[in-house]
């Protein structure tokens, strides 16, 4: 048994190993990980404490996919409720659907009984106020504000500004594999941006069969690219882990346009091995086996752009 991370997962990954220990299934571990990152104060890029888009608001994206069936779950750009892994999971398991976004979201959340946040924190809402700041005079009351913000989300792919999200990968004794990913996106987003987090082959695909794999970065690029599809895809062709990996991040290469921007990718093979890439040098990844006392830290392949 495994659970595999991106390297915020630490808040969350011994506890996901716990229930993997319990005799919870794969679903319930990636849940309970990404759980504890998503509650985390102190990462700016998932859940509670995320930062907003352009507009001030925290919207937040999540997705959930089971190797063993291939059914998902995912929510995008939900506002006011701090785990979307949980609504993603419900989306998974009560409706026929396999993404819902915005206020069919929000709806679907209060349904199944979760509770509403301000997720907005003073810490987040100050990097905002002075990126804003810095970007421009105005206010987003303001017409001229309104006007703009096309012209401004472009800002919001500068590789200076703070960017994020949380992967996880389990793997039970059985060989059953769950992927999920959850993230705030790009501060300073445009409102209603959705990234590769939520949707399934670009930020998240899992497959008993051959494996998994997961992205962070800038998700314009894996939606380009079905980034975490290729991965799976690679090693269904033939492809050892690593060797898929540097294929999926070389994919990345013929993007053209002014987003080529990080990329990271967390991956394990349907025999249980983990491994990572990423176009930044000396990045890192976490996993942890279940006769492991503690997670370990591994660097991952740097592939540069
Ligand atoms: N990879 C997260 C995002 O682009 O929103």
């Amino acid at each position: 048994m495994i659970i595999v991370a991106s390297s915020n997962g630490d808040v969350g990954i011994r506890q996901a190993m716990e229930v993997l220990r319990g005799g919870g299934s794969v679903i319930d571990a990636v849940v309970t990980g990404i759980g504890f990152v998503e509650s985390n104060p102190d990462d700016h890029s998932v859940g509670y404490s995320g930062l907003p888009n352009l507009i001030g608001e925290v919207e937040l994206d999540a997705s959930l996919m089971d190797g063993q069936t291939l059914a998902a779950g995912c929510v995008g750009a939900i506002r006011g409720y701090e785990h979307p892994i949980e609504v993603a999971r419900k989306v998974l398991e009560e409706l026929p659907h396999v993404l819902i976004v915005g206020g069919g979201a929000e709806r679907f959340a209060e349904e199944m009984g979760f509770p509403k946040r301000d997720l907005l924190t003073e810490e987040a809402r100050a990097i905002w106020q002075q990126g804003l700041a810095r970007d421009t005079n105005l206010t987003p009351g303001e017409a001229k504000f309104r006007e703009r913000m096309a012209e401004l989300s472009r800002r919001a792919a500068d590789p200076e500004r703070p960017t994020g999200t949380v992967n996880f990968i389990a793997q039970d004794r059985d060989g059953n594999i769950a992927c999920g990913v959850s993230t705030s996106g790009w501060s300073w987003k445009y409102p209603g941006r959705l990234g590769d987090s939520p949707i399934i082959a670009a930020g998240n695909y899992a497959d008993n069969r051959y494996g998994a794999a997961a992205c962070t970065g800038h998700g314009e690029m894996a939606m380009r690219a079905a980034t975490a599809h290729s991965v799976v895809l690679y090693m269904k062709m033939g492809m050892s882990l690593d060797d898929a990996l540097r294929e999926a991040m070389n994919d990345l290469k013929s993007l053209g346009g002014p987003w080529v921007s990080r990329m990271n990718i967390v991956a394990l093979d349907r025999d249980g091995n983990p491994s990572a890439a990423s176009n930044e040098a000396g990045k890192t990844f976490i996993y942890m086996r279940d006769d492991m006392a503690d997670f370990e830290t591994k660097e991952r392949l740097y592939i540069p752009a």
